[in-house]
């Protein structure tokens, strides 16, 4: 009987537990598989702590957010990591595992594609809020982060209207604006900000100021966490950093939007408020779709895994699931075209 290892890393996400669900039943029913958890991402292969799945240990998770195995931004290549590689390489040996579902982002991926390099069998499954994992036109953990935003933006076109009031809301997105655009287009916001897009804020004030002339005395100004706000003499724009960076070297974002909503309170004169929706983008139940593609993806990793093809990432091309090599992926984001935010700049203003 084969033993499969299954692991969750980087950021949580709404549907892992679907993808998690998918893979235990369809190895257990279909192939008798064993399945076993990888305890929070890879600090489980890592130090060793694994528990068995079975039929029963997946039975009424599918509508719960999070992940049942846990995760974290644990990186064994991480240069203060040293002996990691060879730590996970001595507990897939002990546990005997024949082969690795590595569900996560672009981090989670990068560690699962060196591992494959030195001989592991890692089948991958995209997921992330942010949707900025190339080679698959949607990842999961995105629909839902989109619409628990788009509900945020309704809510705040009330209260910003009854009080004649810009609302600045910031939303998750760390080197990509998905999920600006969608649910900016979605709720009807006036101006959307992505790290994408280089902007001007004479533009942004113009555009506000314009709007409150043609008698819409509100605004709802959208903007992606990892934005550079533009500044007078420096062509690069500025992050708002959190000195805080985690194990993948990624600076800590946050706070933009309320930097931005002080710039277009004095820049138009209109009372300004700001709204980070932060991890309430992340928690919580998983919209149908996430079910369905999380779901989809467990089915086709391990159908990978039964096939014995490995060092692949299964990915959603229009309505198909299709097996891409890992290292097609490695080391760049899919970022906004065009086309979104053309769109979405019909509605500015
Ligand atoms: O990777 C998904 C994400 O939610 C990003 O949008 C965000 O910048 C980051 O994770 C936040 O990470 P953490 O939960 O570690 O603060």
């Amino acid at each position: 009987m084969k033993k499969i290892g299954i692991l969750t890393g980087g950021g949580d996400c709404p549907g892992l537990n679907a993808a998690i669900r998918a893979v235990v039943r369809k190895g257990i029913k279909d192939y008798n598989y064993k399945v076993y958890g990888i305890l929070e991402g890879w600090k489980g292969l890592i130090d060793g702590k694994i528990k068995e799945l079975d039929m029963n240990s997946v039975s009424g998770i599918l509508p719960r957010g999070g992940t049942i195995i846990g995760t974290s931004r644990a990186n064994p290549f991480g240069k203060n990591n040293k002996g990691d590689p060879e730590r996970i390489l001595e507990n897939i040996k002990k546990f005997d595992l024949y082969a690795i579902a590595t569900i996560g982002g672009e981090d989670t991926q990068g560690v699962a594609f060196k591992l494959s390099e030195m001989g592991v069998n890692v089948v991958g499954l995209p997921k992330t809020i942010d949707n900025d994992l190339p080679g698959t036109d949607y990842t999961f953990g995105f629909d839902t982060a989109v619409n628990i935003a788009t509900e945020a933006i309704d809510r705040l076109h009330t209260t910003a209207e009854s009080h004649n009031r810009v609302m600045v809301v910031e939303v998750m997105g760390r080197h990509t604006g998905w999920i600006a655009t969608f649910a900016g287009i979605a709720g009807g916001a006036d101006v959307i900000l992505i790290p994408e897009k280089h902007f001007d804020m004479e533009e942004i004030y113009e555009l506000i100021k314009k709007r409150h002339k043609r008698g819409r005395n509100f605004s709802i100004v959208v903007v992606s966490e990892g934005i550079k706000l533009p500044v007078e003499d420096k062509e690069e724009g500025f992050v708002l950093q959190n000195t805080k960076k985690d194990a993948y070297g990624h600076v800590m974002l946050g706070g933009v939007g309320s930097v931005l909503a002080e710039m277009i309170e004095k820049g138009t004169g209109f009372e300004t408020r700001c709204t980070v929706l932060g991890h309430t983008q992340r928690g919580g139940t998983p919209t149908a779709y996430d079910r369905v593609l999380g779901t989809r993806f467990g089915i086709a990793a391990i159908e990978l895994i039964h096939k014995g093809e490995f060092g692949k990432i299964v990915v959603l091309r229009g309505n198909k699931i299709v097996p891409i090599e890992l290292k097609e992926i490695m080391g760049q984001y899919k970022t906004v075209d065009d086309y979104w935010y053309d769109l979405a700049k019909v509605f500015f203003g």
